[in-house]
C-alpha cells in the first residue's frame, strides 16, 4: 500500500492551525446551546449571535475538525441527479423550493466572505454531473430537464475541462468551492468575538428537554439553555426515531499537486465506479492541487487499504500526478428521501432543534442549516420550513429506504455474531498493524496489534446500540456498520452517535 506524506490528515487540517478553546469545567446558561461545531453547528451560532442571542458551542473534540474538516469543499447546488429524483418523487414545487433554499445558502457564503474579507481561496467555477457511459445519458436528460424546471441555470453538455471523454454532462455555472476551516474559523472568530462561549473537548452525554432545556457533559458540568440545537452529524440522542431514517456513509479522498496546466476547471462528479469527485485547490507556487474522492461504502464494512489503492490507481490513470501526497476519509448519512433533516427534533419539541442527514453536500447544507435553525428559533418560518422539518414523512417516497436501513441494521446486529466481519481465531493470527475480533472467554473482544507488535483489547460491542465492531485496516480504528459510530484502537469514541467509549478488556490468551 502507498504510504502519503500527510496520512489521515486532511490539506484543510494540515494548512491550518490548532484551535484553542477551554474544556467547559463549570455550569453555564445561555439562550441557546449548540451541540456540535461543524458546518451546521458552527453557521447555527453565528447566526443566533448575531441577531443578539447568547450562545454556547459545545464541542466534543476540536471545532470544524469533524466532518467539515475533511470534506470535498464543495459549495455547489448542484447535488447529482437530485432534482429529477424530488421532481418524481415529492413533485415539480418540492424540487424548486431545494433550489431556491441551496441558492440562498450559496449566495450567503458569497455574502460573508465579502462582509469579513475571509481569506479562504473562495473561487467561482462550474459544477458537471457526469456520465461516461451511454446508458446513463437519459437520467442526465432528465437532470438537465428537472434542474431548468427548478430555476437553475442548467445545460446539458459533451465536453468539460476533465482529460478523458464524458457521454453527457449537466453542467450549472457560478457555483463556488473554497478551504472550509479557512472560512469557518473565521466565523468562529466573530462569534467568540461577539461573546459567544466556545468550549472544545467537552462531550454532551445526557439531554433533559423542558423550559429552560439542561445538558449534561462528561465531566458532570451543566448548560441550562432556552433552545438546544442538536447539530452533532449524527445526532448524538435520538427522540424521533431518526436513527432508523439515516444512512451513514463513509468516502475516501486522495489528493496530489498537478501542473497549473493541466487543472480541469471545475467541480466534477459522477456515481459511476463507486463514485468519483474532482476539483482543485490552490498551492504555493505554480501547482495546483487535485483532490479526488470517491469509493463510498458503509463503515465497518470491508477493506479500506484496498479502496484507498483504488482510488489512487484511477487518479493516477486520468490525470498527470504522481503519488497521492494526502489521504483522508469523510462520513455522512443520507436520509431516507435525499433530503437533509433540520428542524424540530421531534414532533413534540419546541425547544430542541436538530440538523443532519447532509448526503455528503455538507456546505450549502450546513450553512441552509444555521440560517433556518436559526429563524425557527426566532419563531420565523422560511418557504423551506417543511421541506427540511424532521417530523416530515413522505411514505410512499421513503419506504424503500427504510426498509433497505432497518434491514441492512439487522443483518449485522444477527448476522455479525455469528460470523463478525473482521474475524480471526488467535491474536497469534495478527500481523503488526491489524486487527479483529477474537472470542475470549465467552465475550468478543476487538484486538489489535501495534506496529511494535504490542496487543490492545477492548469490547467488539458498540456502545451505541450494541452491534460489532469492525477493524479499519487504513485508518486504524473501530467502525460500526450500523450507525457508523468510529472508536479508536483504544476504544475511545472518534465519531459519534455513540458517546461512550469501547470497554478495556484483558488481551485473549494466544
Ligand atoms: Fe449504532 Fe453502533 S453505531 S450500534
Amino acid at each position: 500500500m502507498t504510504l502519503f506524506a500527510h496520512d489521515d490528515e486532511s490539506y484543510w487540517m494540515s494548512t491550518t492551525g490548532t484551535t484553542t478553546y477551554p474544556r467547559l469545567t463549570t455550569d453555564v446558561e445561555v439562550d441557546v446551546a449548540v451541540v456540535g461545531a461543524g458546518i451546521a453547528g458552527v453557521c447555527t451560532a453565528f447566526q443566533l449571535a448575531r441577531s443578539g442571542r447568547s450562545v454556547a458551542l459545545i464541542e466534543a473534540d476540536r471545532v470544524v475538525a469533524g466532518t467539515t474538516g475533511y470534506t470535498t469543499a464543495k459549495i455547489t447546488v448542484q447535488h447529482s441527479l437530485i432534482y429529477d429524483r424530488l421532481r418524481s418523487s415529492l413533485g415539480a414545487a418540492t424540487s424548486e423550493l431545494y433550489a431556491r433554499s441551496q441558492l440562498d445558502a450559496l449566495a450567503h457564503v458569497a455574502a460573508l466572505v465579502d462582509e469579513l474579507g475571509i481569506d479562504c481561496d473562495l473561487e467561482r467555477l462550474p459544477a458537471y454531473t457526469y456520465v461516461t457511459d451511454e446508458e446513463g445519458v437519459p437520467q442526465i436528460r432528465a437532470e438537465v430537464a428537472a434542474a431548468v424546471e427548478a430555476g437553475l441555470p442548467a445545460t446539458l453538455v459533451t465536453g468539460t475541462g476533465l482529460p478523458y471523454e464524458v457521454a453527457a454532462a449537466i453542467r450549472v455555472d457560478d457555483q463556488a468551492q473554497f478551504h472550509p476551516r479557512r472560512f469557518l474559523l473565521a466565523l468562529v472568530d466573530d462569534l467568540a468575538a461577539r461573546g459567544a462561549q466556545i468550549f472544545e473537548r467537552t462531550r454532551v452525554v445526557g439531554l433533559d428537554e423542558g423550559d429552560p432545556c439542561r445538558l449534561t457533559t462528561e465531566t458532570g458540568s451543566t448548560v441550562t439553555a432556552g433552545h438546544v440545537v442538536v447539530a452533532t452529524h449524527y445526532p448524538v440522542f435520538d427522540r424521533a426515531g431518526l436513527f432508523a431514517r439515516l444512512k451513514p456513509h463513509r468516502e475516501l479522498v486522495v489528493a496530489a499537486a498537478i501542473p497549473a496546466g493541466a487543472d480541469p476547471g471545475g467541480m466534477y462528479l459522477t456515481t459511476e465506479g463507486n463514485t468519483r469527485s474532482v476539483r482543485t485547490a490552490p498551492l504555493d507556487g505554480d501547482d495546483r492541487l487535485l483532490i479526488v474522492t470517491g469509493e463510498s461504502f458503509t463503515p465497518g464494512t470491508g477493506s479500506v487499504a484496498d479502496r484507498f489503492d483504488r482510488l489512487a490507481d484511477w487518479t493516477r490513470q486520468r490525470f498527470p500526478v504522481g503519488e497521492p501526497s494526502y489521504r483522508w476519509a469523510a462520513q455522512d448519512n443520507d436520509t431516507t428521501d435525499g433530503v437533509p433533516y433540520v428542524g424540530r427534533f421531534h414532533p413534540g419539541s419546541r425547544r430542541v432543534w436538530v440538523a443532519t442527514g447532509f448526503g455528503g453536500w455538507g456546505m450549502t447544507n450546513g450553512v441552509l442549516a444555521g440560517r433556518l435553525l436559526a429563524a425557527r428559533i426566532h419563531g420565523e418560518e422560511p418557504p423551506w420550513t417543511d421541506l427540511y422539518d424532521p417530523v416530515r414523512l413522505h411514505p410512499k417516497a421513503e419506504a424503500g429506504a427504510l426498509l433497505r436501513n432497518n434491514l441492512t441494521v439487522g443483518k449485522h446486529f444477527v448476522g455479525d455474531r455469528i460470523r463478525p466481519p473482521s474475524h480471526a481465531d488467535s491474536v497469534a493470527d495478527l500481523a503488526p498493524g491489524s486487527g479483529a475480533v477474537i472470542r475470549s472467554k465467552g465475550r468478543r473482544c476487538a484486538v489489535y496489534r501495534d506496529p511494535a507488535g504490542d496487543l490492545h483489547a477492548v469490547s467488539a460491542t458498540c456502545t451505541h446500540l450494541g452491534c460489532l465492531v469492525a477493524f479499519n485496516d487504513a485508518e486504524r480504528s473501530w467502525d460500526c456498520p450500523c450507525h457508523g459510530s468510529r472508536f479508536g484502537v483504544d476504544g475511545a469514541v472518534l465519531h459519534g452517535p455513540a458517546t461512550r467509549p469501547l470497554e478495556a478488556r484483558e488481551v485473549p490468551d494466544a
